[in-house]
């Protein structure tokens, strides 16, 4: 028996877990409960990654404590997680006494060794907000395309990276406040004293292949020391000695890894000693996100052997989710949360769909809509529960609910079952999820070859086929025993009823070749799984562009003004393009009690057709040759008096309209901003 921990990437205590997130949750709980299955003494061990400053801001936009939204999350999260059937060990906290006194273990046994070392870092500070400013926490234009808005260490339009001193007109995402440079002493990881030993580690079996290659690029590029403290106001743990600077919180989230086993040892016979303290013990796996591989393969095993720690056995990385093709998008309704999704779709077709596809490469997974209803109307309604649904009838009503007493000739079917479960079991261990599904999946088509070739519904209108008929069946259910043994890490709440209908104790991976015994009684078959309906589907999506968040001010912390009307952001406000235009004709639209249609002039860039809903408060004369402003790039609407090629602006209170005009010296064409 092997003992093994297993854990994936702590999600961050300010955000919902979504189908982004679930890609790893589900890849880690599969094979974690493939472990289980085959009598391994496997954990599964997680917990929130509370700290930083963007908990911190969070909770004072809230107006509750860190702790508060920390706690609430972790509800959150839990009810999500079990929601998909992720069924943690221990899922605990990064903000705990346990975590706080691993850290301190860590850094302080760092530091006796010589690997921590101070430094004098030059950082943008709010003189208003008092703090420095994380890179995303400061907003300007990009120094290399223009681009406005853009956080302080990279540019979304144009992807270039920079420090936020180079970014133009830079404002404290806060309070909008022009930054300026502080001094502050921060601390180090020396991570270069480490060189040695991760290019060692890295090459010994721990990494896929794609992950060492990247390593080794960043070996070649140079291994830099790690900025591990961060100044106060922080939600953290305060670094020993150093008042006033706390641990990044990047220090002590992986360190949360062992935090939370430390809380399930004390509260069990385990042993945190025989996990963390010593590698012929146990095997440690940390399933990952590929955007987060240099802290676990670089930082982490470094501070673990620095301490006095065991490395970790292997860190397997996957790729990004995609919806359609496409990155998630919260406009398409493709950002979706764990939460929204389980509203409208059950979690074994997401926890198949996802294994159908998933391999041990780092590549991203694509979540095709069609594809996801297909496939699992096809593979897990078609071909597995299919197989019990068409057979399981004719055993009670027939044969009293009884099984053959004896297991009936099959030719060898049950024989190649069994047969196939070791190459099912690499596939799994292997995290070869897909192949794993395929092989089930061709197994099932043979189980259905079966039943098509038997047809026990024309056998059962036959009195003299009746043996036939129940060896027939007692075949089939054993085939379909086998399926959902193998199908058991992937489907467990299925399995569960599984284990119900069939009446047995448990559903062994190696009682697949034992059928069950003769005369055994199975129970009234209860529906398993409904075909997936493709407007479930796209109703989730609706609801996902529908729970759209009101986008946020700029997260003014200690701003007492209430927002009037729905907020946007200053993205949303930056795509609408206003312009200046004169109004060169306004005239009577003939049948339309409220309408003017209004020629637009905007200089350079041609003129409009407009028809504005401003006939009660404007004569067409008095209107030729002002100033006003529209809205010059909404979408053409066609009118059934014509079409529309824009908007004016005007104030009004229900009794009159007043149109906007610019100052005196605006010209038209020109842009408001
Ligand atoms: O990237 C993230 O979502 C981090 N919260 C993952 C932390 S994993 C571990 F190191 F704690
Ligand atoms: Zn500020």
């Amino acid at each position: 028996m092997r003992r093994i921990l297993v854990t994936s990437a702590l999600p961050y205590a300010n955000g919902h877990i979504h189908l982004g997130h679930l890609v790893e949750y589900i890849q880690t709980d599969i094979w974690v409960r493939y472990h289980k299955l085959r009598g391994n003494d496997c954990i599964y061990i997680c917990a929130d990654d509370t700290h930083g400053t963007p908990v911190m801001i969070r909770a004072q936009n809230e107006g509750i404590s860190p702790d508060a939204l920390v706690a609430r999350m972790h509800d959150e999260h839990l009810t999500d997680f079990k929601g998909f059937h992720i069924q943690f060990d221990n899922y605990y906290s990064t903000n705990s006494d346990e975590n706080r006194q691993l850290a301190e273990e860590i850094y302080l046994k760092l530091r006796e060794a010589g690997h921590i070392e101070t430094a004098t870092v030059r950082q943008a500070y709010c003189p208003k907000d008092e703090m420095f400013l994380p890179d995303r926490f400061i907003r300007g234009t990009c120094p290399s395309c223009g681009a406005l808005d853009q956080y302080g260490d990279s540019c979304e339009v144009c992807s270039a990276t920079y420090s936020p001193v180079d970014l133009k007109e830079a404002a404290c995402a806060l309070c909008g406040t022009l930054p300026v440079e502080r001094d502050s002493e921060h601390y180090f990881f020396k991570l270069k004293d480490f060189e040695p030993f991760l290019k060692k580690w890295t090459r010994s079996g721990t990494l896929q292949d794609e992950m060492a290659n990247k390593l080794d690029e960043w070996f070649e590029s140079g291994l830099r020391n790690w900025d591990i403290s961060r100044d106060g106001p922080y939600f953290g743990f305060e670094i020993p000695d150093a008042p006033g600077k706390f641990f990044y919180v990047w220090l002590d989230a992986p360190i949360g890894y062992m935090a939370s086993t430390l809380d399930l040892c004390n509260r069990t016979e385990r042993n945190f000693d025989t996990y963390w303290r010593q590698s012929n013990e146990s095997e440690i796996y940390h399933f990952i996100g590929k955007d987060i591989v240099y802290f676990h393969t670089l930082f982490w095993p470094a501070m673990l052997e620095g301490s006095g720690f065991r490395t970790p056995t292997a860190v397997f990385a996957h790729g990004f989710l995609t919806v359609d093709g496409q990155k998630m998008s919260k406009s398409r309704g493709t950002f979706i949360n764990a939460r929204t999704y389980l509203e409208h779709l059950k979690p074994e077709y997401l926890r198949y769909y996802y294994a159908a596809k998933l391999t041990s490469k780092v590549d991203d997974l694509d979540l095709s809509l069609d594809d996801f209803v297909q496939r699992v109307n096809s593979d897990l309604v078609g071909k597995v529960v299919n197989l019990a649904s068409r057979t399981a009838g004719f055993i009670k009503k027939k044969f009293s609910g009884a099984l053959c007493d004896h297991y009936p000739d099959d030719g060898g079917l049950l024989a190649e079952f069994a047969a196939a479960g070791e190459e099912i079991g690499q596939h799994y261990e292997n995290r070869d999820f897909s192949r794993a599904m395929f092989t089930i999946m061709r197994l099932a088509d043979k189980a259905n070859q079966f039943v098509e070739q038997q047809a026990p519904w024309v056998l059962a209108k036959d009195p003299d086929k009746a043996e036939q008929l129940q060896e027939s069946c007692t075949i089939a259910l054993n085939l379909f025993r086998a399926l959902i043994t193998y199908l058991q890490p992937v489907l467990p709440e299925v399995s569960e009823k599984v284990i119900e209908f069939l009446n047995v104790d448990a559903l062994a991976w190696n009682a697949v070749a034992t059928p069950l015994p003769g005369g055994h009684q199975i129970n009234k078959f209860k529906h398993l799984m409904n075909r997936l309906d493709r407007k479930g589907v796209d109703k989730m999506v609706e609801s996902s562009k529908q729970a759209l968040p009101t986008p946020k001010k700029a997260q003014a912390p200690s701003s007492t003004v209430e927002p009037i009307g729905d907020e946007i952001t200053i993205d949303a406000f930056s795509a609408v393009d206003l312009r200046v235009a004169r109004i060169v004709k306004a005239q009577h639209v003939e049948g339309a009690d409220k309408l003017l249609q209004l020629q637009l002039d905007l200089g350079e860039l041609g003129q409009r057709s407009v028809f504005a809903g401003i006939k009660s408060s404007y004569k067409p004369e008095d209107l030729e040759g002002r100033l006003t402003v529209m809205v010059a790039n909404l979408k053409p609407r066609k009118m059934k008096f014509g079409l529309s090629e824009g908007m004016v602006l005007a104030a009004g209170n229900g009794k009159g309209l007043h149109l906007l005009s610019p100052d005196s010296g605006a010209e038209p064409g020109m842009k408001i901003r």
